[in-house]
């Protein structure tokens, strides 16, 4: 195998999520998907069978009547993420959590849990949550601005390695015989008095197989970006284009440069939404059906509302100009995806109808083909430096199930993916380095720190 290799991740979206309204329908998809853990465990199984890195299990707090099937009723990730650890062996279990809204020692301490359950499988997607409306649900009544959910988010990443790393590797000798259970010079607390939080430590948990958990990221913004390049191992991102996303890509390895890191420690993953068909022009027509049943006006609109922090459109006349004022309301939701949408709308002077009609337009996607094409298309975006793997999206079982028994052998058979699996941790598979515990590394550089 080369030294570089497709890495591979599944996203299940049970009943359907953003701009999936019709899914459910299918006799195919349980309609309890969604909370059913024996759905998510199969889904799991496929990917792993096919030997793909991980699993990613998205997540929000805030919903509405217009949210998404999956967001209207779905199970909590760490929850999930847990059960699926006991239905599986290798493959990596990622999943959402805010900084924005969890307390940092309850979070990095279920986060250290899963990732000992699962034998050094776990991963954190770190997010500052877009839905501004998550603050009414922790009792707050607004979100925070965005310079202060990426420092939180920031403070929050550090602190949370600062306590995965409160044990050192042989901390527990558990030596019966000289009855020494715990050697307390191996044990750190942490006295963080920062910005945003205090914790005092230690965190009752010792190190995992990979040491400490893989931290992913996915934010758009400048302060997303540089928040990714700066602390993540793992960067989820979406891109329309091989040229969009070897922009993005280069742009963030190279904020990673500019923070002394190597850029080979991130891993950049678009996610990607593959149509399958037995000829090209078949998985056209297969991704047309799908576009338009799940495109309809109200849903697009709704789509829109929910980066405008579920902004009401409804009060505006359809085909007067877009409301520009709306962006306001985004300023701490989806703000980055808002700008995008407001700006086209002035920069075409465009009314809201026009503006939800241009978003629901059919763009072919890049993926979208026979096995041939889509594995053809994957190799051209990984060697032309625009990801490092892919987030694979799918709009029904039968494309997911066709992905893994018809595109992943062509990626092996070209020596692009792995026949099995790697290691036994994530980390290792990612090809991520384990980071060494800081005390002990302090301790043989000569810097003695006084244990607590
Ligand atoms: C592939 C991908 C997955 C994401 N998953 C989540 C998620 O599960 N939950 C969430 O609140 N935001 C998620 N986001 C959104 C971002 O993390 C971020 O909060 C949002 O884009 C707003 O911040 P920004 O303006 O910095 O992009 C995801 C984004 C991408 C590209």
């Amino acid at each position: 195998m080369p030294d570089r290799t497709i890495k591979l991740g599944v996203v299940p979206y049970g009943t359907g999520g953003p701009g999936s309204y019709q899914l459910w329908h299918d006799p195919d998809i349980p309609g309890d998907a969604s909370v059913d853990i024996d759905w998510f465990a199969g889904v799991a199984r496929e990917a792993e069978a096919a030997k793909f890195d991980l699993v990613f299990i998205v997540d929000s707090q805030f919903i509405t009547p217009h949210s998404p099937p999956h967001y209207l009723n779905r199970l909590e990730p760490l929850t999930l993420l847990s059960a699926l650890a006991m239905a599986t062996e290798h493959i990596g279990l990622v999943g959402t959590a805010t900084t924005s809204f969890n307390s940092p020692f309850n979070l990095v301490r279920r986060f250290a849990s899963l990732d000992l359950i699962s034998r050094g499988r776990a991963g954190w997607n770190v997010v500052t949550s877009g839905d501004a409306g998550t603050a009414g649900n922790y009792g707050l009544d607004e979100h925070y601005d965005y310079d202060t959910r990426y420092g939180r988010a920031e403070e929050y990443v550090g602190l949370a390695r600062a306590l995965w790393d409160s044990y050192e590797d042989d901390a527990f000798p558990r030596d019966r015989a000289s009855g020494v259970f715990l050697d307390p010079t191996k044990q750190h607390a942490l006295h963080h008095d920062g910005t945003y939080f205090k914790v005092a430590g230690p965190l009752n948990l010792q190190r995992s197989p990979q040491g400490q958990p893989v931290i992913f990221q996915a934010g758009d913004s400048e302060q997303g970006r540089d928040l990714g390049a700066a602390t993540a191992e793992g960067i989820f991102t979406f891109a329309p284009s091989v040229e969009a996303g070897r922009a993005f890509y280069d742009d963030v390895k190279g904020r990673a440069r500019r923070f002394g890191r190597s850029p080979g420690d991130l891993v950049i993953m678009p996610g990607i939404s593959v149509v399958l068909g037995d000829t090209d022009a078949e998985a056209r027509e297969l991704e047309q059906h799908q576009w338009e049943s799940d495109h309809g006006f109200e849903h697009s609109l709704a789509d829109i509302s929910r980066s405008f922090g579920w902004y009401d459109f409804g009060a505006h006349d359809l085909d007067a100009p877009f409301p520009v004022e709306a962006l306001e309301h985004a300023a701490r939701s989806f703000f980055t995806q808002a700008q995008k949408v407001t700006q086209l709308a002035q920069d075409e002077g465009l009314t809201l109808r026009e503006t939800v009609l241009r978003t629901r337009q059919r763009r072919s996607g890049p993926f979208v083909g026979t096995a041939t094409t889509v594995a053809d298309r994957l190799q051209e975006w990984f060697e032309a430096g625009a990801a490092d793997g892919f987030l694979v999206g799918y709009d029904h079982p039968a494309g997911f199930r066709r992905f893994t028994a018809e595109v992943v052998p062509l990626l092996q058979e070209r020596g692009l993916f792995r026949t099995d699996y790697d290691a036994t941790t994530l980390r290792g598979n990612l090809g991520l380095p384990v980071p060494g515990n800081r005390h002990t590394l302090a301790r043989r550089d000569g810097l003695v720190e006084e244990a607590v």
